[in-house]
């Protein structure tokens, strides 16, 4: 437990909203570290798309959005030091919500998405088993930093196109 203020540091980090571009004059180099992947997007959408039809989009997205409710539960329960709460909000997000998706999509998503997208559910299940166990504040916010590398490493190589 010695490494927990330091945990609570980076909960709260993740919880706190980036500070934002208006509020930042420029002239603050200290404070630029942050920004770096913002200042670094190319202008040229670079991303493999996928197409797919209008509903299977849709269903994605939901989905995807629940990924970022969950993520959002998970970060309230560590901040609020109440862990083992994250495990409702993680399982909604966990593999049971792959079978409410239209039949269609697994054809058409590249195999590197399909194991992507698969590990996240896996590692969200994975975090409300540590939630509802253990529930090891430190233990799951390691989880969390797994399942957002997830998050970023698609979203930089992919998009979505409707057919
Ligand atoms: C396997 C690939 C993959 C993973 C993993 C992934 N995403 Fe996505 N996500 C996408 C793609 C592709 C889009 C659509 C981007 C586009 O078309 O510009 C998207 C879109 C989104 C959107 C926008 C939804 C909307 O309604 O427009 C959110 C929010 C989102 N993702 C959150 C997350 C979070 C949070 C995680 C991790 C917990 C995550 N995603 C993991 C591929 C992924």
């Amino acid at each position: 437990m010695t490494h927990f203020p330091i945990l609570l540091g980076l909960a709260l980090a993740l919880a706190l909203p980036p500070p934002s571009k208006a509020a930042d004059d420029g002239h603050h180099p200290g404070h630029h570290a942050a920004a770096a992947h913002g200042d670094a997007k190319p202008l040229k959408d670079e991303r493999h798309s996928i197409a797919l039809s209008a509903e299977e989009r849709t269903a994605v997205l939901a989905e995807m959005r629940g990924f970022l409710e969950s993520v959002h539960g998970i970060v309230g329960a560590l901040a609020s030091g109440k862990p083992a709460t994250a495990a409702d909000t993680a399982k909604l997000s966990g593999m049971g919500v792959m079978q409410g998706m239209p039949r269609t999509l697994m054809g058409k998503l590249p195999m590197e998405f399909r194991k992507l997208g698969m590990d996240t559910h896996q590692k969200f299940d994975a975090l409300a088993m540590e939630a509802q166990g253990i529930g090891d504040a430190a233990v799951i916010l390691k989880q969390l930093d797994a399942i957002l590398a997830n998050c970023n490493g698609c979203h930089a190589g992919y998009r979505f196109t409707t057919n």
